[in-house]
């Protein structure tokens, strides 16, 4: 394929800013436009919210503060909870200085509600607002940021959770908390605490634990005072779950785990995350328990070798999509890493396919085909997170291997350097839609490309003429 500014009658997306400074461009002309891709404009069960960008000066618990873009004043911003098959609108104002948006990581919505700056909308301006409406219709653990200067804006405290209530439950939880990590100034946070922060529980009760990682690169975290479960990746239930004891998992940049325990008849469950050197730490850390066990003591746990591994976890389970499916098409996808210009800064480039952002190939799919995508890392630059939007894949095999246990269902998969995923899932939302590595960094400095459906048009452009600028 070529690059975006060669993709003749290809999809019509407008970068001709991006052209002028050499880039790339496409002609926008007719077709089906985005601002069509919407949901209902009601519905009988609707979760409305608002979300100011707006600056804070956050002062954690136990210790440290920081300068923070925040979405209605806290970093994370507040957890907005939906229930499953409900409307959900939520009206952002701008009253930051720079332009913002939001985007619905993780969850299937419409295209013209995916929040992406110069695909799927124009940043909203200082003291402009934007209404986003989608249905929610898995439930799960999502969460939201900024996808214009994701990359600085995210970083810099524009994102929080949104948990989709299932309609039915399959298991009761009761208690239930979100947690999203997140680094300031070379400080981990568990949500707003730098220290020990603590969910009440009492002995026999069932608790789940939503953490989002949404740094840039993996966390290592581990429970301490009972076998717990991994109960669901980036929202997709798992198949099975057995109980681990105080094995590390690894949380990607942009994942979400569900971890589910219960509590002892005695004493706290601790959690606990590595340090840059792969030892746990304290703090941060979270206790669940009584107001008597959070004086315990409690000793760090040592790393263990072993890690994590969805692959193996769980039982398997009849799915959708199998790894001997037969695919409509298939795309390799190579995540590499070269010095040279990115956006027409001299550094460090992150390549999809040997290219960077906007002369990526772009990935044509067709409504109701079903895609494979095989993510194949042959650099030694650490791994890539890599995010398709607006889908949910199926993990077919890792290095080739299917997996062994429950299916597992992502939009974010972690791939280390020399290992290879292939991924799949039914082309069946229609729009333009961002493949990228979600350590921002890496988007920053090139490592995007689109996935397209054909006939869909964009009024939006990305570049210096308009200001969108995704990564
Ligand atoms: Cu979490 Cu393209 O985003
Ligand atoms: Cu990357």
């Amino acid at each position: 394929m070529g690059t975006a500014c060669d993709m003749g009658n290809m999809p019509q997306m407008d970068m001709s800013n991006m052209c002028q400074t050499g880039n790339g461009a496409l002609p926008s002309s007719a077709g089906i436009p985005i601002t069509s891709l919407q949901a209902p404009q009601t519905a009988t069960h609707v979760d409305e919210f608002t979300l100011i960008a707006q600056y804070a000066h956050l002062s954690f618990m136990s210790k440290g503060q920081a300068d923070a873009w925040t979405y209605n004043g806290t970093s994370p911003g507040p957890t907005l909870r939906a229930h499953q098959g409900d409307l959900v609108v939520v009206h952002l104002v701008n009253h930051l200085t720079v332009g913002v948006t939001i985007h619905w990581h993780g969850v299937a919505v419409p295209n013209s509600a995916d929040g992406v700056a110069g695909v799927t909308q124009n940043a909203v301006k200082p003291g402009q607002t934007y209404t986003y409406r989608f249905l929610a219709q898995d439930p799960g653990t999502y969460w939201y940021h900024s996808h214009q200067e994701s990359f600085e804006e995210t970083g810099n405290g524009l994102y929080g959770m949104l948990v989709v209530e299932p309609a039915r439950p399959v298991v009761h939880d009761d208690v239930d908390a979100a947690l999203a990590l997140h680094t300031w100034n070379n400080t981990l946070a568990f949500n707003m605490s730098t220290g020990t922060q603590s969910i009440n529980a009492r002995p026999g009760q069932w608790v789940r634990l939503r953490l989002v990682n949404t740094d840039n690169s993996p966390h290592l975290l581990t429970l301490k005072g009972a076998p717990f479960l991994v109960a669901a990746l980036d929202g997709h239930e798992l198949n099975g779950p057995t109980p681990l004891t105080a094995l590390p998992v690894s949380i990607d940049a942009a994942q979400r785990y569900d971890l589910r325990f219960q509590m002892p008849q005695h004493g706290p469950v601790a959690l606990f995350a590595a340090n840059g050197n792969g030892q746990y730490q304290t703090p941060p850390r979270v206790l669940i328990g009584q107001e008597n066990d959070f004086q315990s003591s409690i000793s760090i746990p040592p790393m263990s070798q072993k890690v994590f591994d969805f692959t193996t976890y769980g039982h398997p389970a009849p799915d959708a999509i199998k790894p001997n499916s037969h695919f409509d098409v298939t795309y390799t996808i190579s995540l590499g890493f070269t010095f040279g210009f990115s956006n027409m800064r001299p550094g460090p480039v992150f390549t999809l396919d040997g290219e960077s952002f906007p002369h990526t190939p772009m990935l044509m799919v067709r409504p109701g085909e079903l895609v494979r995508l095989r993510f194949v890392n042959d650099a030694n630059a650490g791994d890539h997170p890599m995010h398709l939007h607006g889908h949910t894949f199926t993990v077919l095999a890792k290095n080739g291997h299917p997996l062994t246990g429950s299916p597992v269902h992502l939009d974010t998969i972690s791939v280390g350097p020399h290992e290879t995923y292939d991924v799949a899932f039914y082309a069946d939302n229609p729009g333009l839609w961002m493949i990228h590595c979600h350590n921002l960094f890496h988007a920053n400095h090139g490592m995007d490309m689109m996935l397209v459906y054909p006939n869909i048009s964009t009024p939006y452009s990305i570049g210096y003429a308009s200001g969108n600028f995704p990564d």
